[in-house]
């Protein structure tokens, strides 16, 4: 008898083997190429990641629409992109409908409970180096669990949230093959990631990281799994808002169980504008994003862009002069309009604008410190994914931990990095954060208010009809880069994949330096702008924009960045 038993299950072990070779190959055995440019007929998809981008692919050609196929990306960045991909940051998406409704989702982060002006100040009054980037008090309340949630109750196509949950849970449980990029990073920061915590991580089991080696992550699958069974409970609630908070403990951080489970994200208005007969649409408060990238269209649109050409002296002059005004009212104007009131209507009233550009010198650079914010009297890591649906529902979605891998703590027991968006607010009165950005009382800490933000996720419109969904990462140089990448397409005539590929500069007020990729502007133009009175510096990659063009044949040029792994897909 025992022996009959003992030969069954040999038998049936070696056919579980043989299904293990033949039929049931690891899902994610190989490291995917990425494509930087599709032309498409009828649905796209391009993210930072090419797993998060096949995720996203096969949920439109299950049928489901381009919200459902955004959820699914989020949680699939979250597996497969650590460093920005997140479930415990936020974002912002704009969304825009077949039939043309447009609506803004805010799912930022928020100071916690216990937050105050002076916490990242010594007793005398300095900010203490990097108390707002690294470690556990650097963390606002995580946002996109929320976000998603409300954009799945509003819009889902499917109606089926654990479908899109589930290929994350199975990316992040069975593992996947790290990019030459990825291993680079992991390895860089692994300094760091010791030292922000106590718990064993997926990220700190191996030393080095190579080419090719398999990212798993048994416990971001058991959280995973804790969201697609139980929507936001699984995470606001429970034990993995449990996991937070004894995270905290750990490291003197300050989010509560009730600041876990008061979290709301919020439908905006979008701001909408004009630039050349086109149709804007980018995101409010608490994004400077929309405001800024609108003011500077509109600081630009009197001038003839396509005379000029192309990163001409001229051209580029100008931009630079748009951004030193328009940056200058963001450190002074911006916040969370739920705490500040932000003069939106103001500032994008077009005397206003035509006023801050009579200043304009055609042939010489303004210092930025003559440049003040208008006055009215009244009162780098990110990641941005664009999708275009069958039917023409577009999102254009921003969604960030702030800097590479937030602020290096991972939840234990929960397995997810913690942002460290509370370094976006200003620590102090003109005091620079990480991107040399500065602020004041529209954007101070206060209990419960969203940080101020640079994203800008877009949505552009033609004759009524879609034609451009765009963003990026990149701190302060998101908005230029929306603004360039826009100006090349419909200034300079470029394809989106001209568009997105060409080199970028970067203006942002103080400092009052032109930043420029290493391969951008031509020596002579460069030689003129200095003559003229501009600070060039050279620096690295400026941003990784995702866009999406509607061609005037109808179809679709999805292009993913150059600049790193990014990748598009579409059919
Ligand atoms: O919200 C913001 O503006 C920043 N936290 C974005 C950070 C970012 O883009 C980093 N990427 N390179």
């Amino acid at each position: 008898m025992l022996y009959r038993i003992s030969f069954c299950l040999s038998l049936f072990s070696l056919f579980l083997y043989s299904c293990k070779l033949q039929n049931v190959p690891p899902k994610t055995s190989s490291l995917l190429t990425p494509v930087k440019s599709i032309d498409v007929p009828n649905a796209a998809v391009v993210t930072a990641h090419p797993e998060a981008t096949k995720i996203g692919f096969d949920i439109l050609k299950q049928g489901g629409n381009a919200i459902d196929a955004a959820i699914a990306v989020q949680f699939a960045l979250a597996v497969c992109y650590p460093v920005a991909g997140n479930i415990g940051g936020g974002g912002f998406m704009i969304y825009r409908d077949k039939a043309g409704n447009v609506e803004a989702l805010d799912f930022r982060e928020k100071a916690p409970g216990r937050a105050f002006p002076d916490m990242y100040l010594d007793e005398n009054g300095q900010v203490i180096d990097g108390l707002s980037r690294k470690g556990h008090l650097a963390a606002g309340v995580p946002g996109t669990v929320d976000g998603m949630v409300k954009a799945f109750e509003k819009y889902s196509q499917l109606n089926d949230w654990a479908a899109l949950v589930q290929p994350a849970v199975d990316l992040a449980t069975e593992g996947f093959p790290i990019t030459a990029r990825q291993a680079e990073l992991f390895t860089t920061y692994m300094q760091d990631f010791t030292e922000a915590n106590t718990q064993e991580n997926a990220f700190t089991a191996k030393e080095t990281w190579r080419k090719g080696d398999l990212l798993i992550q048994k416990s971001l699958g058991q959280t995973l799994a804790s969201i697609r069974d139980k929507r936001e409970d699984g995470f606001y609630k429970g034990w993995v808002a449990e996991a937070i908070v004894a995270e905290m403990d750990r490291g003197n951080g300050i989010i509560s169980l009730d600041d876990l489970a008061n979290y709301e994200s919020v439908w905006r208005k979008p701001v909408v504008g004009e630039y050349r007969g086109l149709r804007i649409y980018s995101m409010p408060p608490p994004s400077s994003g929309g405001l800024i990238l609108l003011q500077l269209l509109k600081m630009i649109e009197p001038f003839p862009m396509t005379d000029y050409g192309f990163q001409s002296t001229q051209a580029v002059h100008l931009m630079v002069e748009a951004e030193r005004r328009a940056y200058a009212d963001r450190a002074t104007h911006l916040g969370d309009p739920d705490f500040y009131p932000v003069p939106t209507v103001a500032l994008l009233d077009e005397a206003y604008i035509r006023d801050r550009m009579t200043s304009f010198d055609p042939s010489s650079a303004s210092k930025s410190e003559d440049i003040a914010a208008g006055d009215f009297g009244e009162s780098e890591e990110t990641t941005h994914f664009s999708i275009v649906d069958k039917d023409r529902n577009a999102v254009s979605l921003t969604t960030t931990i702030n800097t590479a891998y937030g602020s290096k703590v991972v939840v234990g027991e929960a397995g997810f990095f913690l942002n460290n968006e509370m370094d976006d607010f200003s620590a102090k009165p003109g005091v620079p954060n990480y991107f040399g950005l500065v602020g004041a009382e529209a954007n101070k800490i206060e209990s419960g208010k969203r940080m101020l933000s640079s994203m800008t996720p877009t949505i552009v419109e033609k004759d009524g009809d879609l034609k451009l969904v765009v963003g990026t990462p990149g701190g302060s140089t998101i908005i230029t880069s929306v603004f360039q990448v826009m100006v090349n397409i419909f200034d300079f005539g470029q394809t989106a994949t001209e568009a997105v590929h060409n080199p970028r500069f970067h203006h942002q007020w103080k400092p009052d330096v032109l930043f420029i990729e290493d391969d951008c502007l031509q020596v002579g133009t460069q030689d003129s702008l200095r003559y003229m009175g501009h600070e060039l510096k050279l620096r690295g990659k400026i941003g990784k924009v995702e866009a999406i063009l509607v061609r005037d044949t109808g179809s679709l040029e999805a292009v993913a960045d150059s600049r790193a792994d990014d990748h598009a897909m579409g059919y």
